[in-house]
């Protein structure tokens, strides 16, 4: 592990805000000043770095934010960043603060930023992952996915009343980029029928003689979760089913960012307030370029590099488990 000390760092959130990450803040913050490391609050993410625009927080700077979705640096998708001129000026930036150290919240795509910035000006990066998707290999969890779940499951409860009262089908979209976790954890915990994952191969035929078949015997409210990286997303699941089974009542729900707002579930405040913690010691313990997370309740570390390379596989047996439970 490195030997350098680290005195002053910059915290930041980069990529989609997540649920939970102010709580994520708040845990680096304090966890900073209790050790006397000074800390930053880097605007925008890599776009603030750039902009410079980049305040010093005290132990206040996070008071009463644990509860609040959202994240109260702003988040961005820089550019410039991804430009050699950018990351210089991001550099220089740091440099005239002496900042030497730096966490940051985000996805993959953040964090593969972060280990070519790290690579090129030698400033230890700690990363937090921070993602309703669920997308990163190395954690069980990231922040904000369980809030991001249970606002699925409460909007998709509200859709099953009506439903049931039109004997209609419901197909809904709900978010996850290119992963299909927050379709899967919804559509189990919501009863779903049918649950399409960009994981899982669709077999549209099959799809359609289950639908027909669950008509003839009159059950007649279904609902279909499907994963926005699913091809087309909801729309096309709708129009193929409209052409091959013209009489049924089909609505088409997108949730949208509906899911990437409001308070933080208890469940995700906590594990930003445990990898925030985290994050801190890894810098003062020279341990760097890893991002935090957590695997079978213990706190796990993965090389930035690695964390970029590899996605979350779905467990297999919640594929049964839907098919059984489900019939
Ligand atoms: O990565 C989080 C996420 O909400 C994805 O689920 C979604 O595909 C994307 O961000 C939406 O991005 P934007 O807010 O830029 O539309």
């Amino acid at each position: 592990m490195a030997e350098k000390k680290v005195t002053r760092i910059g915290v930041m959130c980069s990529g989609g805000d997540s649920p939970g990450m102010n709580a994520g803040i708040r845990a680096v913050v304090r966890t900073a000043l209790y050790h006397g490391i000074e800390v930053y609050g880097i605007v925008r993410g890599y776009s603030g770095m750039i902009e410079d625009d980049i305040y010093q927080m005290q132990s206040r700077s996070v008071a009463n934010i644990i509860q609040i979705g959202g994240t109260i640096l702003k988040t961005a998708r820089s550019k410039e960043f991804f430009t050699k001129e950018g990351r210089e000026k991001a550099y220089s930036n740091l440099k005239k603060r002496g900042i030497d150290g730096l966490v940051i919240l985000g996805g993959d795509g953040s964090f593969r930023g972060a280990q070519t910035f790290s690579n090129e000006f030698d400033i230890p990066c700690i990363g937090l992952p921070g993602t309703i998707d669920k997308d990163i290999a190395g954690t069980d969890f990231t922040i904000g996915f369980d809030t991001a779940v249970n606002t699925a499951v409460q909007a998709i409860d509200k859709i099953r009343d009506t439903a049931e009262s039109h004997d209609r089908l419901f197909i809904i979209e709900v978010m996850g980029r290119d992963a299909g976790y927050i379709a899967l954890h919804s559509g189990i915990a919501t009863g779903a029928e049918n649950i399409l994952i960009p994981e899982k191969k669709t077999d549209i035929d099959n799809l359609i003689a289950s639908l027909q078949e669950k008509e003839k015997r009159k059950k007649l409210v279904n609902l279909i979760i499907v994963a926005e990286g699913e091809k087309g997303g909801a729309d096309y699941i709708d129009k193929i089913i409209k052409e091959k089974i013209p009489g049924l009542d089909t609505r088409v729900c997108i949730l949208g960012h509906i899911q990437r707002g409001g308070s933080p579930t208890c469940f995700d405040r906590l594990i930003a307030s445990r990898m925030g913690y985290h994050a801190v010691e890894c810098l003062m313990e020279g341990r760097f370029n890893v991002f935090v997370g957590i695997v079978n309740n213990r706190i796990n570390y993965i090389p930035l590099n690695e964390a970029v390379k590899k996605k979350q596989r779905i467990n297999e047996e919640w594929m049964k488990i839907v098919k059984i439970l489900s019939s």
